[in-house]
């Protein structure tokens, strides 16, 4: 039977830091599904769809990686798919709090399913969507912490190139 984890979060953009998780979650599972959350509770800078095409670009080469989208519980998602993994990524100890307040509520409407926390990697771990906007926004370099794809969806939001 074929190991498939949910990696969800609302990826505005997808950055280094969650392709780290992305490509670490792929040594121990046989697929990953990349799920992007419409939260209402984020005020994005892409679309929806901007989202997904750019995750879908950056990993157009990974066979073992769909991208897909959920609106809703995250749990009735995880509990509709194949999977019955979520995966998260943990940055700091300021993250923890939070995740498993979450991964505690989850599993407490979800039977059966498991949160797998990986830490994240040491260069990625004050990276954060929002910092790397700030500074693509100030026409910062942020040439280490997104695609190219990503930089230049970027810099076009920020009327920069
Ligand atoms: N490296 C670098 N940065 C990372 C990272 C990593 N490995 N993992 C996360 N981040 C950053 C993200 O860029 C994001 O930055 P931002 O806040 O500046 O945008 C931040 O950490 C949190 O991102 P993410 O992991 O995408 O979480 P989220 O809070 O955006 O989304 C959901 C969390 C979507 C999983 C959660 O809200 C959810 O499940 N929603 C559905 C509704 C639901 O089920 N609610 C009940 C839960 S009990």
């Amino acid at each position: 039977m074929k190991k498939i984890a949910v990696y969800p979060g609302s990826f505005d953009p997808i950055t280094y830091g969650h392709l780290d998780i992305i490509k670490r979650g792929l040594k121990v599972f046989d697929h990953v599904i990349v799920a992007v959350a419409c939260n209402s509770q984020k005020n994005a800078l892409f679309t929806f769809d901007e989202r997904v095409d750019l995750i879908r670009e950056v990993l157009k080469d990974e066979s073992r990686v769909t991208v897909d989208t959920f609106t809703g519980l995250l749990i009735d998602y995880v509990a509709a798919s194949e999977a019955s993994v979520i995966i998260r990524g943990l940055r700091a100890i300021s993250d923890f709090e939070y995740e498993y307040q979450i991964s505690q509520m989850n599993s407490s409407i979800g039977k059966g399913v498991e949160t797998l926390f990986m830490m994240t990697s040491l260069q990625y771990g004050y990276l954060s969507s929002s910092i790397v906007k700030e500074v693509c926004s100030l026409n910062g370099n942020i040439d280490g912490f997104v695609p190219p794809e990503v930089k230049k969806a970027l810099r076009l939001k920020y009327r920069l190139d």
